[in-house]
């Protein structure tokens, strides 16, 4: 069985070929960060439009690119939510239309779930249950992944999201937007100069707050009479030390309570090399299995999408009508 996977919730195109026997064929993926990047932020109107320019042409490109003919497609699996309306209208109609030309099945997935599912792309996978960090730009979430479409969320965040906490921080270091990989880079030649709050670390729950810690870096930043090179990125050291602290002492705590011994990383912040390391030591020290996407896959892409197209193809529940479905707010448990 063939799937095409179609991803447009944000400012990403991804678009993608996956076999259920073969595995992912292949993908492709533009970004939309250099459009973005002078106004310090997604334009919503900007990611719709560049989506439409571009959706039809990469589609083209990889199927001829691996000499797949669209007759061959058994269906055809998009994100329906949640994201950017005017982003996701672009994918959900163009695959409903092309589905319904086609009289195949049209797949709507949820963004996060496609995140959640990302590390079965490779060749070691996870089993279910696992328990999953999702850490994105709009999400911090510890997830009991019991099944497809099963989900329990344990903990959230009461206010930013990590990789929105990175990419304020790294905003006030004057790097360009999104920054969290670059502020990832600066961090690498910090020194421990500086200590940063660590909020909610010892609280009895799995809930995470970093707008506080994006405080505290401001008034940093704030007192220092000279900004340079070095000192940002000791601020940033300091701050990649003390986020990375936070998810992992509650995500070890999350994954004891729950008594699992699996645990998957995604999202776009779980390509944070830090964090990467400072999971490692912990699986290794608290004996449970890590599983991480490729760096590729922990970022918004259309193979993560059309694998959970393959994965959710034999659910009876799956909705598979060929009517325009978007839901830009919708919570991972209501599936
Ligand atoms: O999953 P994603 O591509 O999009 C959403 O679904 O939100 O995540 C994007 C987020 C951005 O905030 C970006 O700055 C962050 O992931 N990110 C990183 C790194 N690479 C991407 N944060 C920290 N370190 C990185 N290496
Ligand atoms: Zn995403």
């Amino acid at each position: 069985m063939l799937i095409l996977g179609i991803e447009t919730s944000c400012d990403e195109t991804g678009i993608a070929l996956y076999d259920d026997q073969k595995g992912l064929i292949d993908h492709i993926l533009h970004s939309q960060v250099a459009l973005h990047a002078e106004y310090g932020g997604v334009v919503p109107e900007l990611a719709s439009r560049d989506h439409i320019r571009l959706i039809m042409p990469l589609i083209d490109t990889l199927l001829k690119k691996n000499n797949v003919d669209i007759s061959t497609v058994d269906a055809i699996a998009y994100t329906a939510g949640p994201g950017l309306s005017g982003a996701l209208l672009v994918g959900s109609s163009v695959a409903e239309s092309l589905a319904c030309s086609l009289a195949i099945p049209a797949i709507p997935i949820h963004h996060l779930e496609g995140h959640l599912l990302a590390p079965m792309l490779e060749t070691k996978k996870p089993d279910f249950p696992f328990l999953a960090l999702l850490v994105s730009g709009g999400h911090s979430q510890i997830i009991h992944v019991k099944a497809i479409g099963d989900y329990e969320i344990i903990g959230d965040t009461l206010d930013d999201a990590a990789g929105e906490a990175f990419d304020k921080t790294a905003q006030l270091l004057g790097l360009s937007y999104p920054g969290g990989a670059e502020l990832s880079r600066l961090a690498m030649t910090g020194n421990p100069r500086f200590e940063l709050p660590r909020p909610l670390m010892n609280t009895a729950d799995f809930d995470f707050s970093f707008s506080g810690l994006k405080t505290a870096v401001l008034t940093l930043v704030k007192k220092q009479t000279l900004l340079d090179d070095q000192t940002r990125a000791d601020i940033a050291f300091a701050f990649q030390e003390a986020i990375t602290d936070v998810l992992v002492k509650k995500t070890i705590s999350a994954i004891e309570y729950v008594n699992l011994d699996q645990l998957i990383i995604s999202g776009g912040v779980g390509a944070n090399k830090q964090l990467r390391e400072k999971f490692k030591l912990a699986s290794e020290k608290h004996k449970f299995d890590l599983f991480f996407p490729s760096l590729e896959f922990c970022t918004d892409n259309g193979a993560m999408i059309a694998l959970a197209g393959a994965l959710r193809y034999h659910l009876p529940k799956n909705n598979k009508n060929n009517h325009y479905q978007i839901k830009p707010r919708w919570r991972l448990t209501d599936i």
